[in-house]
């Protein structure tokens, strides 16, 4: 795809991958998007770990009690962590490193979907960010924002309705109550 806005409209969240792996190229080219990304004085604290063991991408997938189950079917994933001792607007930089991925993989005609991590549990209470830290032996001190299951799609999603945006919370110049 080389139009960005047709990338963009086309772009919808993808849950349910085929078992073909992700080419490694494909890898680089998604996580290069990430350590593109701007940063708060460009500070780049975020931590990126890809998974592709098949075992641990259904362990990761346990990390909160619902809407985690789409790592376990995707051949891949990314989390995102960073160092918030080293940023303040930490999570805005993730976000956007996340963001920047999921594009980055639309491009590339693969499929994502954000799995919130930060602030969610598992079924017995643990907080995910502990239990995907416990996972991938990762050290307490970075959170874990979300994380990105990526594969190639076995689903087709409807483009974005462009009619349907919501232009009424668009404001110019000044406050409009609508
Ligand atoms: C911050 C954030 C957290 C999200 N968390 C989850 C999640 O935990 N599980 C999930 O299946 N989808 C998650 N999503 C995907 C949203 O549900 C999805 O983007 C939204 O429904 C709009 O659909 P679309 O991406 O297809 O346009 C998340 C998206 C964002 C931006």
């Amino acid at each position: 795809m080389n139009n960005f806005q047709t990338l963009i409209v086309k772009r919808r969240s993808i849950r349910h991958f085929t078992s073909q792996a992700v080419d490694e190229n494909d890898i680089k080219t998604i996580v290069e998007a990430g350590l593109l990304a701007p940063t708060s004085k460009s500070s780049r604290a975020w931590q990126f770990i890809i998974v592709n063991e098949p075992e641990l991408l259904e362990r990761l997938s346990h990390c909160k009690s619902r809407a985690a189950e789409p790592i376990g079917r995707a051949p891949l994933a990314i989390v995102v962590a960073i160092d918030p001792s080293a940023t303040d607007p930490w999570i805005e930089d993730a976000s956007i490193a996340a963001s920047y991925m999921q594009l980055q993989a639309a491009d590339l005609g693969l499929g994502s979907c954000w799995i919130e991590v930060r602030d969610r549990y598992a079924n017995d209470g643990t907080p995910a960010e502990e239990y995907v830290q416990e996972q991938l032996q990762m050290p307490e001190t970075l959170p874990v924002v979300c994380i990105l299951a990526i594969g190639h799609p076995a689903e087709e999603r409807k483009p974005q309705a462009i009619e349907k945006l919501k232009w009424e919370q668009v404001h110019i110049n000044k406050w409009i109550e609508r």
